[in-house]
Order: C-alpha cells, then structure tokens, then sequence
C-alpha cells in the first residue's frame, strides 16, 4: 500500500540532525512517582546520527548507535545517553564526512575505491549485559563493551572463542540455566548459518555451521522448549553487486515468495539439525516467543508480514514522509519438531503491531502475556508510527492498550516483575514527544495499561528513536 500525499510526521525533528549525548544526570519527575521497588537499569540502542558532513545515510538501519542508560535506585533515577566509539565512527568523526557503507548506504568514492570495503559495525540494535560489561549488538560484527554505569565504551567484547565473527542482535537467554543462545551469518561463496551455545558467562560450550539456501537475510530466531526455530524468509540477497559495493545490501535484496519461508529446527544441547522443511512465503523481523505445547509441538509467536515492504518503509522512516504502508500482525505458528512442518498457524492480533517482547522468565518456556508496540485502529493508514503499547494475554487472548497520545512515539515496552510478585510488573517504555520535542521515560503498571503512566520522566534532552533494550535488575 502507497500513501500518495505524506505529510511530514512529528517524529521527522529526532532525524533532522545527531542527538546530543548527556552525562549522567538525576531525572525529573513530570507525572506521578517513581515506584520504590523499581531498582535497577533500562538500557536501549538505537541509530543516533544518520548524516556527518551534510551527507545522509541510505536506511535507519545505518545510524551510528547511541545508548541509553537509566538507573533507578531508591525512587529516584539518573541517566546518560552516549554514542557507541566504534571504530567506524571515530573514523567518521575524525574525517567529518561518511566514509562506509552499511546496509542502505554506499561507501564513499568511486567506484574502483569502494570495492572490497568492509561495512562500519555501527553497534546500534540492541544490547547485552554480560557480567560487568553492557555489551551493544549489531547482526553483522561483534559486541562492543561498554561501562554498566557511565556507558563509557570499553572496546570490541568478543564472547569467548567468537572473536571476529558476527554476533546477532536477538540472542536468547534460558531463564533456568542463563546459557545464551545466538547466531550470526557469514558470508563466503555461500552463505552459513553459524550458531552459539555459550553459558551464563559467555564461554562458548558449542558451536554450529549450517549452509543456508542463497545468502538470505536473518534477523531473529526463537528458543521453544529444547529447540531452537530458525524461520527463514524468502529474501536473497545479490552477493556479488555488494561484494563490489555498487549497491547496498538493502538494494541488492529481493523478495523470492517461490522460495518459501524455510523452516530450521536444532537440538539446543547438541545444536543438531533434527528438522527442516518448507512453508508459506512470510516475512518476519521479530519473534515474540516459543515454548513446547503438551502435544509435542513447538508453539512460537511473531509478527508476521505479508511481503517485504517492511524493509521500505523503515527506510522512508528517517524522512519524516512514509509513502510505503507495511502491516505486519502477531501470529502464532505451530511446527512439528522432527519434520520441522508446520502443524498449524493462527493470527493472535488483528492490529498493526512490532517489537514483542516477553517476560525474561518466559523465555523459552511459556506463552503468557506478549508486550507490543501498536497502532490504533485507522492509524497505520495515514503513515504514523506506533502511538501505543499493548499487552497481549495470551490464556484469555485479550488485548490492554496504552495510548500515549497524538505524536507521542513509545519504543519497545519491556517488563520489569515486581520484587514481591514477579508474575506481575510494570512496563517501561522511553517516549518520543513530538509535540513538545523531548523523550521520556513512561512507567505503566502493567494491569493498568487503560490508566495513565505512573511515572513520567523527563530526559535531559531527546534521544533517537530506539530498537531494542534490555532490564538489567539491581
Ligand atoms: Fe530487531
């Protein structure tokens, strides 16, 4: 669906020029009070700087990645804001002008100059913590290391025995033994699926390689009960013309739906391939979740697109005009472990939504409640980003919704249990107020998403519009 007349959009002003970074500062309460019991720090990355010397990166994808930080202690809270020193942008910043290429974006220079040029890790998807470092996750390169408090970046943090591979920006964590779970894809003369085991500490117990179909486009997988599900959509990419840097890899994508979403299931102790087959043409960024119903069968939700005309919108994103409308909808799908066959699939949520995300104690394990980002109803069709978070019960299949109001833009809701009922918790999400041109941080109860925050904060200054973060309990 194409918007013929784009108006520009509220969230244009967080694009117009980089955010500005902040030191650590004591937040102020605009609304309600910080709850007692909340102790400890909501990170979130997202690209902070898509121009340097007048020019303009091709994708918000490509935005230098800058970290948010907000630590509550005692009902009060202090934040910092910081871009991510990655090699790339100290390079950047040096020269004053683009330099490298990345996913929408060409290198700089002639032709004959950009051939063989590395993309800039950019560090600006999500991020990790792993023992005392916050670790910031980009799908194609390595963590980089940051300080827990001041975000003061530390270097690139490899996990053990992974050094120099790609190290993607959706890793599972087992809520019982800590072991984390995460992939990356190389590329060579074929594409390889290359998959980590790795314990509480980051020490790597396995490693996997698998051969993909053409060179596709990975972005998330799911841990369901003692498997891993890889869901890979029909999207290939033209190695050579992004070998030869003569297009970005965003350009050089196409949508195959004759290839089918080609489905991979592991044993997640050994990391052996157990099932594998074909489905449907879909396209999806996001899981939700996964889990092992009684009868056997792996049970993982998604926000599902019908295509990939997701991948264009997110690049009219930073222009403030979205002529492009993608719907993607949070399915639940059903596959059979051993054939690796989809049993059944079902639409949970009728209504345009994105980033789902699930309690950390659920992880793997059950399907409960599912926290998005959401559109009101006829929204989605005038060209707006999300206006509101939700909560998607999954017993009852109810759906709560927080609207945060006109021009007013929530990033990924993320649960935090209270200390003395971890079944139940608030969610926090950092708001984008286009209206008043500021960010804040809204605290929810989350039983009462109908009701106002019970917390607003206010940021020293606006921050980008994030991805993903992460709670990190005191
Ligand atoms: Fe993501």
């Amino acid at each position: 669906m194409v918007v013929t007349s784009a108006p520009t959009r509220a969230w244009a002003k967080t694009f117009e020029q980089p955010v500005s970074e902040f030191p650590l500062t004591p937040l102020t309460v605009i609304e309600g009070n910080i709850p007692a019991g909340l102790q400890g720090t909501l990170y979130q990355n997202g690209p902070g700087r898509l121009e340097r010397g007048g020019d303009r990166m091709g994708h918000w994808f490509d935005g230098d990645g800058a970290v948010l930080a907000v630590h509550f202690a005692e009902g009060s809270a202090r934040a910092t804001y910081r871009y991510v020193q990655t090699a790339g942008y100290q390079a950047e910043s040096e020269a004053g002008r683009l330099i490298f290429g990345n996913y929408g974006t060409v290198p700089a220079g002639a032709f004959w100059q950009r051939f063989g040029k590395s993309p800039k890790n950019v560090a600006n998807t999500s991020v990790m913590r792993l023992g005392d470092r916050l670790l910031t996750l980009w799908e194609a390169g390595e963590p980089y290391g940051l300080d827990l408090e001041t975000l003061e970046t530390l270097g690139t943090a490899p996990l053990d025995k992974l050094e120099g591979l790609p190290y993607s920006a959706h890793p599972k964590r087992d809520p019982q033994s800590g072991e984390i779970y995460n992939f990356g894809v190389t590329f060579g003369a074929s594409a390889t699926l290359q998959v980590y085991r790795s314990d509480r500490h980051g020490k790597l117990l396995r490693r996997t390689r698998i051969p993909l179909p053409g060179t596709p486009l990975i972005h998330d997988f799911v841990l369901a009960g003692r498997y891993l599900v890889f869901l890979i959509p029909p999207v290939r990419i033209s190695t050579l013309p992004l070998l030869l840097n003569l297009k970005s890899a965003s350009d050089a994508m196409s949508w195959l739906p004759q290839e089918g979403t080609q489905i991979l299931v592991l044993d997640r102790e050994t990391l052996e391939l157990v099932g594998q087959s074909a489905a449907d043409p879909w396209y999806q960024w996001h899981f939700g979740n996964g889990m092992q119903d009684a009868d056997g069968n792996l049970n993982v939700t998604m926000v599902m697109y019908p295509d990939f005309g997701t991948n264009q919108y997110l690049k009219e994103v930073p222009t403030g005009q979205v002529q492009t409308i993608a719907k993607g909808t949070l399915w639940q799908v059903r596959i059979a472990p051993q054939s690796g066959k989809v049993v059944d699939m079902q639409q949970l949520v009728d209504r345009a939504c994105e980033f789902p995300t699930v309690a950390a104690t659920d992880v793997g394990v059950t399907q409960h409640s599912t926290y998005l980002t959401v559109h009101q109803p006829g929204q989605l069709e005038t060209g707006e980003l999300f206006e509101a978070i939700a909560h998607f019960h999954h017993p009852t299949g109810t759906l709560a919704i927080a609207d945060c109001g006109s021009s007013r833009y929530p990033s990924e809701p993320l649960f935090v249990p209270f200390p003395d009922n971890p079944d139940n918790g608030w969610i926090l999400t950092v708001v984008f107020d286009g209206v008043n041109d500021r960010s804040e941080v809204w605290i929810y109860e989350r039983d009462h998403l109908a009701a106002a925050p019970c917390c607003r904060l206010a940021l020293p200054n606006p921050v980008a519009l994030g991805f993903h973060g992460t709670w990190s309990a005191a």
